[in-house]
């Protein structure tokens, strides 16, 4: 290969030919640069047909006829749009995700598509940033099991099955970490921090064979993830022994200037390739000053083969090659009803019962009139941040009106809408109140747009936007029963109305089944077995509230003075991580330990502690629980979380049905990163309190002691 043609393959183009910062490509640009052997990829270009058109370029016209690799933004759903993956995690059930993601392949890989940059791996505690709604919130373990069952969903076992796309695990690293919840916005950690925070989702990713990395916006201590050396080479490529290749985000090379991290666009270059990025997105830095910072000897030849063989390694493993082309006979146009089964259950799955007094809910659908109120009761837009366009444009989602009205066919079924999704017109509620005054039941369904979450959709105040609640607080002064459902796409602070809404149903935004997973679970057909994988503040001052916090050496004690807290709220969320009810009662029992002491040695030798606990259906349905294991290392050599989640087991039980669930505890769920930047992992001798239950702020212990 020639050193053209070596940069070319670490160049990536847009070939939708859509606006984003650092320019797009035309369609002439980057059909001329795939015939001279100048691109290695193309983003957002799919259809079989188009992708095909492309590819052959590349493969018949340019010299060494490499195959083009082509990649998407897959993220919950290419045609059929499943819940977003921040929903996926409230199931606390990882076959969620899996699901979602075979799905997404099959249907992506059908449209030329080989690539997706998913899944998101990044924990973050910032409800205002918009991205929480691609996360899967605020913990490291939950998110390291969904993020390796997308994986190996998108991946199965062979990359080159039509019906497989490899995986990217973004953004590396610490994105999630954006102070103020601004995107893109600075994040400075502790090396301990970044081990026991943020990387965990990666490891597991990389352990379930993620074929590749995106490195992410933020600065790390100072230093741009697209220049970090230590993240991208150190970490990644040397401590984790990664073998596929590291993709910039977009235009991430270039925009190392606007850091104040690089001079000029060929000192981004060099600091990018340097530190470890393997293909540049959109910006073209490489591209034009590569092969003169390699004759300057500013570049290392080594490095440079290093990253093409990567590219080109991924390449073989797809299969291009020998079979560069989509087949245009089998293009999957759309959903079909399994895939539209698939993701109905999913999203009723991710449901999160927030309250229900009274036995609100479930509905009967035998009711005599239910109405519908709310600027969401008649919307497809539920699909979620990262619908597909084309997706969203063809098939949105099924509206809560229809679906109710179908669950209960002989209500009369009204609807008002009240109020709109933002801006402060309450003229309609007038309407809205007669329409619930007139009905047995009130269906509220409130929430954000889609685009009020995902990229660059921070918000300050994360209350209902616009006039929503003055609708909800003019519904319960009617005095009717009535339920609240929110759609949205992050943790909303739900103060002041909620004392008076006797049920709420967390639904988020639940993708292209969203009516009826709605419906299903409003009356009963599915137990709403969710449970919150972020914490939902009171208040946006407290942020960050997060249920794996450190221990201060004053921790906050009600009523008393010179504690970790606020006057005016208590410290602790309204919601808490792994808080959600259900249609039945459970009770579960104090835990067990198949024994109370075990050596630190025995541990690192793979010996492991069973912790278990019986759970019981105690009331009158079947119904979902999620038994919750935490552990808190009581003294160690630097502040541990108050709590971590270590196991969950979500389990389906008849009434007075009872199981043993059962987790087991080793050297990794006990021990932890210390500062060291070169990695050490520590086991601490002394006591650990075992917590199990149904949320974060189960009460339940047992004491286990690492000799
Ligand atoms: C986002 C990435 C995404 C990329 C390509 C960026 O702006 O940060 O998550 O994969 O665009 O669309």
């Amino acid at each position: 290969m020639t050193v053209e043609e070596k940069l070319g393959q670490l160049q990536q183009l847009a070939g939708a030919w859509e606006t984003g910062p650092g320019g797009n490509s035309t369609k002439n640009a980057v059909e001329s640069a795939a015939r001279a052997g100048r691109l290695g990829s193309v983003l957002s270009a799919f259809g079989a047909r188009s992708t095909n058109a492309l590819q052959r370029i590349a493969v018949e016209e340019s010299r060494l006829g490499i195959p083009l690799l082509f990649g998407l933004d897959v993220i919950h759903g290419f045609w059929t749009t499943f819940p977003i993956p921040l929903a996926q995690a409230a199931s606390f059930d990882p076959g969620v995700a899996r699901t979602d993601a075979e799905v997404s392949a099959q249907e992506a890989r059908a449209n030329g598509v080989h690539w997706t940059f998913a899944p998101m791996a990044d924990v973050t505690r910032e409800p205002r940033w918009g991205r929480v709604a691609e996360s899967c919130g605020e913990d490291p373990y939950l998110t390291a099991e969904f993020t390796a069952a997308k994986v190996a969903g998108y991946q199965g076992r062979d990359l080159r099955a039509k019906d497989r796309v490899a995986a990217c695990a973004k953004h590396f690293v610490a994105y999630g970490g954006a102070e103020g919840g601004r995107d893109y916005n600075t994040v400075d950690v502790s090396e301990a921090r970044l081990r026991n925070l943020y990387l965990p989702p990666f490891r597991a990713a990389l352990d379930a064979g993620a074929a590749t990395v995106m490195a992410s916006f933020n600065t790390v201590g100072g230093v741009p993830a697209h220049g970090n050396a230590h993240a991208l080479t150190e970490i990644l490529k040397h401590q984790w022994g990664f073998d596929g290749f590291v993709v910039s985000d977009w235009n991430g090379v270039r925009e190392l200037v606007a850091h104040g991290f690089a001079e000029d666009d060929a000192a981004a270059a060099r600091l990018a390739l340097t530190a470890g990025v393997d293909m540049e997105m959109v910006s073209t830095t490489l591209r034009e000053h590569g092969e003169r910072l390699l004759r300057e000897g500013r570049i290392d030849a080594g490095r440079l083969d290093d990253a093409v063989a990567r590219i080109l390694r991924l390449k073989f493993t797809l299969g291009l090659f020998d079979d560069p082309y989509a087949d245009e006979g089998a293009a999957v146009a759309g959903p079909v009803p399994a895939t539209r089964r698939a993701a109905r259950a999913a999203a009723a799955r991710c449901m999160v019962l927030l309250k229900n007094e009274r036995g609100t809910l479930p509905l009967r659908t035998s009711v005599g009139s239910i109405a519908v109120v709310g600027p969401f009761g008649d919307s497809g837009d539920l699909l979620g941040t990262w619908a597909v366009p084309a997706a969203a444009a063809k098939y949105p989602s099924v509206r809560v009106l229809d679906a109710v009205r179908r669950a209960a066919p002989g209500a009369r079924v009204t609807y008002a809408r009240g109020v709109a999704t933002e801006g402060g017109d309450t003229r309609g509620i007038r309407a809205a109140v007669a329409a619930a005054r007139a009905a047995d039941v009130t269906v509220v369904v409130v929430g954000e747009p889609p685009a009020l979450s995902g990229e660059a959709a921070a918000r300050a105040d994360i209350g209902l936007p616009g006039v929503q609640e003055r609708l909800i607080e003019a519904v319960a002064r009617t005095g009717r029963p009535f339920v609240v459902v929110l759609v949205n796409g992050r943790p909303l602070t739900v103060g002041g109305w909620l004392d008076s809404a006797p049920a709420v149903l967390e639904a988020w935004h639940p993708g292209v089944e969203a009516g009826n997973a709605i419906a299903d679970v409003l009356f009963g057909k599915v137990d709403p077995g969710g449970r919150l994988p972020v914490s939902f503040p009171r208040a946006v001052g407290q942020i960050p509230v997060h249920y794996n916090h450190e221990s201060t050496g004053r921790p906050y004690a009600a009523g008393v003075k010179y504690t970790s807290g606020y006057l005016d709220l208590p410290p602790d969320p309204q919601f808490a991580f792994g808080h959600g009810l259900s249609y039945t009662t459970f009770r579960i029992g104090a835990p067990r330990l198949s024994r109370a002491s075990v050596p630190a040695r025995a541990l690192h030798a793979g010996d492991t502690v069973e912790v278990s606990a019986t759970v019981t259906n105690t009331g009158a349905h079947a119904g979902d629980e999620v038994v919750q294991l935490y552990v808190h290392d009581v003294a160690a050599s630097i502040a541990r979380p108050v709590r971590e989640l270590r196991g969950f087991e979500r389990v389906t039980l008849a009434p007075g049905a009872t199981r043993t669930v059962r987790f087991r505890l080793g050297a990794r769920d006990l021990g932890f990163w210390t500062n060291d930047p070169g990695g050490v992992f520590r086991l601490e001798e002394g006591a650990f309190d075992l917590y199990v239950g149904n949320s974060s702020t189960a009460t339940a212990k047992r004491r286990l002691t690492v000799t």
